[in-house]
């Protein structure tokens, strides 16, 4: 067991193994003997042990929120396994561009450490040997005590909920299927006194939603549309969140070359992520009535594949030509967006694996916020920043919506060009937003950053459970 804990005690005066040391823009001054960091030509740089005054130096390039964070979770990765107990100070970012720096500094600090701890290891015989046990923070007084308690809390839920999403997205495909997510999101509701409707193909079929039906056709496993509810007395707003719940994308017949394939259990990152979100609002007694639809399906292959060519009526009525059937986010995220208008919310929020070209364009670190509400999506970039997560907005046009025409249906769910993908991915989505919804609906697509293959950050290569911390602090700061 880890735990992270707050003490009024002075730095000095608190008893661990390790103190844990910030060298902020490498002003080694702070350092207990530094004269013993420049013999071993340590400039503040990286991490450095000073054994001989039980202090572990790490490296902060300048005063910024989000490299606190980072360094917090380095230091923790450097120590966990050497030391049972650590101990650390205040830290305040000098431009932060929020009013409380030292509480926004601290929390960032408290996620970092507790992002350090983070293993998957479920599937290891050998599990990896932790000592850490404990870190304190020294406050040195009570000034700062009730304000940080209260951002250790609200990180600790936060941590708690993203790590859920992590495990969820890393439990491989061949046991992760739809009903093993559906039952996970069961249980979770009946802990944390949610409610929770899990239906089949029978509903699906009866509410007419054959677009996320044809996804899961070739499919050994049923697909599940979960719908989870938070319903709180206080209610200020009523939001949903849709994911896109892809437990394998192969392609289907538009088959995936083995490359790409590697990692696509990860296609159900959204999904997870608002079941996390959800979960984690609730936690944080958040005053919004807030929904979660995951849309839970497997894009395989078999006689009973759809293919390119099929034609398929959504649930908005409107006809879908497929012509790739690795566009399928889309078709099951199509009928969930209509799913969460039938609940009539003031908000709808989507998060979803579902382009490639969102990666190319924007890197791996960055997920892409789309939307016909300018304000809305900057709002959100805002409060996605804040948390740690990377975003940027992605334009419509009308020259992108155009590539979507269909000589066979209604729309087709790809366009002839490569360019823009992640735009008409979105545009296709914006298409089945009611007149009504079209300035309530953001779409994210995680793509990038839902699966790391290599560390950064506050993340280990698998898993990162994005869309987690920017879709809680969106939350919590639309209701501030
Ligand atoms: N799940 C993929 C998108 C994806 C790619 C997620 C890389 C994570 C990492 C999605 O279903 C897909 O296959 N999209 C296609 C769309 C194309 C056929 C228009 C893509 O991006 O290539
Ligand atoms: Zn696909
Ligand atoms: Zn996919």
């Amino acid at each position: 067991m880890f735990s992270l804990k707050l003490e009024t005690s002075a730095f000095d005066a608190l008893k661990a193994d390790v103190a844990i040391v910030f060298i902020v823009d490498k002003d080694l001054s702070v350092a207990l003997d530094p004269h013993l960091l420049q013999t071993h030509n340590y400039e503040g740089e990286g991490v450095f042990w000073d054994q001989k005054n039980q202090a572990l130096y790490v490296g902060v390039a300048k005063s910024d929120t989000h490299l606190f964070r980072e360094a917090a979770f380095n230091a923790v990765r450097a120590l966990k396994k050497c030391v049972k107990s650590a101990k650390i100070g205040l830290y305040t970012a000098k431009h932060s561009v929020h009013k409380h720096a030292l509480e926004e500094t601290m929390e960032a600090i408290f996620t970092g450490l507790q992002f350090g701890m983070y293993e998957f290891e479920t599937y290891k015989e050998k599990k990896s040997k932790v000592h850490l046990q404990e870190i304190i923070v020294a406050l040195g007084g009570e000034q700062h005590l009730k304000a940080l308690q209260k951002a250790l809390d609200k990180s600790k839920i936060v941590v708690e909920h993203v790590n859920l999403a992590r495990d969820l997205v890393n439990t491989p495909p061949n046991v992760a299927s739809a009903p093993y997510v559906a039952k996970k999101a069961k249980d979770l509701a009946e802990k944390n006194g949610l409610e929770c409707f899990i239906h089949g193909e029978e509903y699906l079929k009866e509410k007419g939603m054959n677009a996320y039906l044809a996804v899961n056709a070739a499919s050994a496993n049923p697909p599940r549309l979960v719908h989870l509810v938070y319903k709180p007395k206080n209610a200020k707003k009523k939001i949903v969140l849709v994911g896109k719940g892809l437990t394998y994308d192969c392609g289907g017949l538009s088959i995936k070359t083995a490359e790409y394939m590697l990692t696509m259990k990860a296609d159900k990152g959204g999904a997870c992520a608002v079941l996390a979100t959800i979960n984690a609002l609730a936690h944080l007694h958040a005053e919004a009535e807030v929904h979660a639809v995951l849309g839970l399906a497997e894009n395989m292959i078999s006689g009973n594949s759809y293919r390119p060519d099929d034609i398929l009526i959504s649930k908005e009525g409107k006809s879908i030509e497929v012509r790739n059937t690795d566009a399928e986010g889309r078709l099951v995220l199509a009928d969930c967006l209509s799913f969460a208008q039938d609940l009539e919310p003031d908000l709808i929020v989507d998060f979803a694996t579902l382009t490639g070209a969102c990666v190319v364009g924007l890197g791996s670190y960055t997920s892409g916020i789309m939307g016909n509400n300018e304000a809305l999506k900057t709002q959100f970039e805002e409060s996605a920043l804040k948390s740690g997560e990377l975003v940027a907005k992605l334009p419509f046009n009308r020259h992108l919506r155009k590539l979507l025409d269909s000589k066979m249906a209604d729309i087709a769910n790809i366009t002839p060009v490569r360019y823009g993908g992640a735009v008409t991915a979105g545009l296709f989505l914006n298409e089945f937003i009611r007149e009504a919804y079209k300035d309530k609906w953001l779409h994210i697509d995680i793509a990038g950053p839902a699966y790391i293959e290599k560390d950064w950050d506050v993340n280990v290569a698998g898993a990162s459970g994005a869309g987690v911390r920017m879709c809680v602090q969106f939350v919590l700061d639309i209701l501030a």
